[in-house]
């Protein structure tokens, strides 16, 4: 029988990607979206099963646990990579907003692996991968709460690896780098900016790219990830600005990286950081900022 895998938040980008790929390659998949109107998003693909899910619902996990093992009788991988984009200065970002972002990107993903663990560990098999970011391997300014919250997810995924290990279960992280994707389109921004921030946050989104890598880019890499036998390898990174960054830690040293880093971040990328870290991609999208 074939492999059966869950994905969330597959109505676009990176998940939708990912499904198309598993079912690509004969997996039986479990693809969640979460309005109505996205059911029939992956109509015409053979053995992908769509069902509604709310990440943010924490008391639906279970059930959709069960409901998920129903479809095709099994479940050997499950990939959380349904999230949302929280942009601004901390100071004028509501609490209301730092819950939600953490709601999604953490709560509802810890609270859905939780879920499948059982499975997972009594059948003594199966692979979690966690979408994480880039921003997990430092945070970026207006971006605080998303990249805590990418963090988060990154070393729960480190942690989470070694207590499962024994059970024959893998868990994974990937990383991707900036991707072109309706995630731009959908930020939830920080409201009344004090004016005192505009001249920063120009100076960094007057250097930040709006290219990026294609979708299919990061679910080549989510596959791998979940063929990919070794137990310890946990961070995956996907598109060429993310997958650069371990090799520019290691020439630089974590100091002279985070120095460089700044300096890029305030518009001012030095020629060494440039040819150190490539661009994102060379797909444009359309950021509402
Ligand atoms: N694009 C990038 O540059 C980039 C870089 C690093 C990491 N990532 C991460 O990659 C993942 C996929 O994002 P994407 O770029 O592919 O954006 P996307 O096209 O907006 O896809 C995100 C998906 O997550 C779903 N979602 C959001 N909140 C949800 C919730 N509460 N419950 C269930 N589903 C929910 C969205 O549903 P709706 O369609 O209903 O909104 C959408 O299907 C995210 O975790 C994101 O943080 C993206």
């Amino acid at each position: 029988m074939s492999k059966v895998i869950v994905v969330t938040g597959t109505a676009s980008g990176l998940g939708k990607a990912t499904v198309e790929r598993f079912a690509a390659e004969g997996w039986g998949v479990v693809a969640t979206v979460r309005k109505d109107a996205d059911l029939k998003v992956h109509d015409g693909l053979e053995n992908v099963r769509t069902s509604l899910l709310d990440v943010d619902d924490e008391s639906a996990a279970e059930s959709f646990a069960q409901e998920a093992l129903k479809q095709f009788g099994r479940v050997d991988a499950l990939v959380n990579n349904a999230g949302s984009y929280q942009m601004g200065p901390v100071e004028a970002t509501s609490m209301a907003q730092v819950h939600r972002q953490f709601q999604t990107n953490v709560f509802g993903l810890i609270a859905l692996t939780r879920a499948f663990l059982p499975l997972l560990r009594e059948q003594r098999s199966g692979v979690v991968v966690n979408v994480s970011s880039l921003s997990a391997e430092q945070g970026y300014p207006y971006n605080a709460v998303y990249s805590a919250s990418k963090a988060a997810v990154a070393t729960f995924s480190e942690g989470l690896s070694m207590e499962v290990e024994e059970f024959g279960v893998r868990v994974r992280t990937v990383l991707p780098g900036q991707h072109a994707t309706a995630i731009f389109s959908k930020i939830d921004q920080a409201a009344d900016v004090p004016e005192d921030y505009r001249d920063g946050m120009k100076r960094f989104f007057g250097g930040v790219s709006t290219q990026g890598s294609a979708p299919e880019v990061t679910a080549e890499v989510v596959y791998q990830a979940v063929l990919d036998p070794r137990p310890g390898q946990v961070r995956f990174y996907s598109g060429p600005d993310s997958a650069a960054i371990p090799t520019a830690k290691r020439i630089l040293g974590p100091q002279q990286y985070w120095e460089e880093f700044r300096e890029a971040m305030a518009g001012r990328p030095s020629a060494l950081w440039r040819s150190l870290i490539p661009a994102p991609g060379e797909y444009a999208f359309d950021r509402d900022v």
